[in-house]
């Protein structure tokens, strides 16, 4: 392999401090659907920095519009009024069905941190000082800091840094009675991924979501969506909620919204967002005019491209083949997803094989554990680029050696 690979890989052994286990590959270029390592050979890209490029990489709007904002000026801080930050709370608030006011942050986790401090605020403004409880699904990842962390319904993941802050508690997935039983006097929220993603691709049932409105709504709770993930059209409309028929009260957004750069925003109902007042949250960095410029030209492109339509088409393509390899080779035994936030569960843990072996051919997937490789491209993936890898996991799959047969 090529020399700045050996050489990233034993810098990153000497002075990173090591919380990830890398793929040995460095890309240094990226246009599309494709990545570039340092070699010059070409990957097709179906993780999209674990969907954070929906418009796929290096889009020239967003490209122009970074330039364009960073040779004039990069930060003030939020002590002064900075340009595109309006334009970009109002897009995002249209885009949520109007209404709504925004906070923005720099990731997915400072976006459900900033959530999860409204609810708490709201909750005892207008329920009372015990009205702190946040309820959040089993199997369900809102990020790393300590407070989402604890929001997270992985208990594995908590152990090593109890204790934890308190006021979470976790339910089954899908499981309404349970929710109705975990609500009470000092719940201020309810916080769900409309499709669990880290988790294991795992949606919520229609029902279930509008199960969960109702209940908020007969309880005086709010209903909270972390769309990190499934947010900016992955899964087919802006907000994955707008496909369940249902109004959240407050809204997640990170990943995608600025195509690779970092940003996070919380998107709140007029009335709950007056909760916060001036003081009660603040970051350096969050809404700069470069981050809002690059949102606001990978929001226009996202539209005018139609990339939301595109992921529903090639998604249900990508499904219906996945279901097909399912059923030729019998190494898939659930296809689960939406848009193109898809999981196929395996019928034995060779998903790690699975995306080494997709990877020596040029192709990039990801896997949720052992069990469960994650299609997650960009939103131009066409069809004819979803059977690269589709081919590549039938391949895998038939050659593997087949306990049923
Ligand atoms: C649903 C969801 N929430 C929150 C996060 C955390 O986002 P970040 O890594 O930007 O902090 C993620 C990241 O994968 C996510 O998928």
């Amino acid at each position: 392999m090529g020399e700045r690979l050996d050489r990233a890989v034993a810098m990153d052994a000497a002075f990173h401090i090591g919380t990830y286990s890398r793929k040995h590959v460095l890309f240094v270029e990226g246009r599309g659907m494709t990545l570039v390592d340092d070699g010059g050979r070409e990957y097709l890209d179906f993780v999209s920095g674990i969907g954070a490029v929906n418009l796929g990489h290096s889009h020239p709007a967003v490209v122009e519009a970074v330039r364009e904002q960073v040779g004039r000026l990069t930060h003030v801080s939020n002590l002064y009024y900075s340009e595109h930050q309006g334009a970009l709370a109002e897009r995002i608030s249209e885009l949520a069905g109007g209404e709504r006011k925004v906070f923005f942050a720099n990731s997915g986790a400072e976006a459900n941190e900033g959530a999860i401090k409204l609810a708490r605020r709201w909750g005892v403004t207008h329920k009372g000082r015990r009205c702190v409880e946040i309820v959040t699904a089993l199997g369900s990842f809102h990020g790393r800091t300590l407070a989402t962390l604890a929001a997270t319904g992985q208990p594995a993941k908590h152990e090593p840094f109890e204790p934890l802050p308190p006021g979470f508690r976790h339910v089954p997935l899908n499981d309404l009675d349970a929710l109705e039983a975990a609500i009470t006097r000092d719940t201020c929220a309810v916080l769900l991924e409309p499709v669990q993603g880290e988790g294991g691709v795992h949606p919520c049932d229609r029902a279930y979501l509008k199960g969960a409105e109702r209940l908020c709504n007969e309880r005086g709770v709010l209903l909270m969506l972390d769309e990190v993930q499934t947010g900016c059209y992955r899964t087919g409309p802006a907000f994955a909620f707008q496909g369940y028929g249902v109004e959240p009260d407050v809204v997640t957004m990170a990943k995608s919204l600025a195509n690779g750069l970092p940003i996070g925003a919380v998107v709140a109902a007029r009335a709950v967002a007056e909760a916060f007042g001036p003081g009660d949250h603040a970051t350096t960095f969050g809404g700069g005019p470069v981050v809002c410029a690059a949102g606001l030209a990978a929001l226009g492109a996202l539209e005018s491209e139609h990339l939301g339509a595109a992921a529903e088409r090639v998604g249900a393509y990508v499904r219906a083949r996945l279901e097909a390899i399912g059923r030729e080779t019998g190494g898939i035994v659930e296809v689960r997803g939406a848009g193109l936030m898809i999981g196929a569960q395996l019928a034995e843990p060779i998903a790690v094989d699975v995306a080494a072996s997709a990877l020596d051919e040029g192709v990039i997937l990801n896997n949720i554990g052992d069990s469960v490789v994650r299609i997650l491209p960009p939103l131009v993936c066409t069809q004819s680029d979803a059977d690269a890898a589709l081919d590549m996991i039938h391949a895998v799959l038939e050659q593997r050696p087949d306990t049923r047969r």
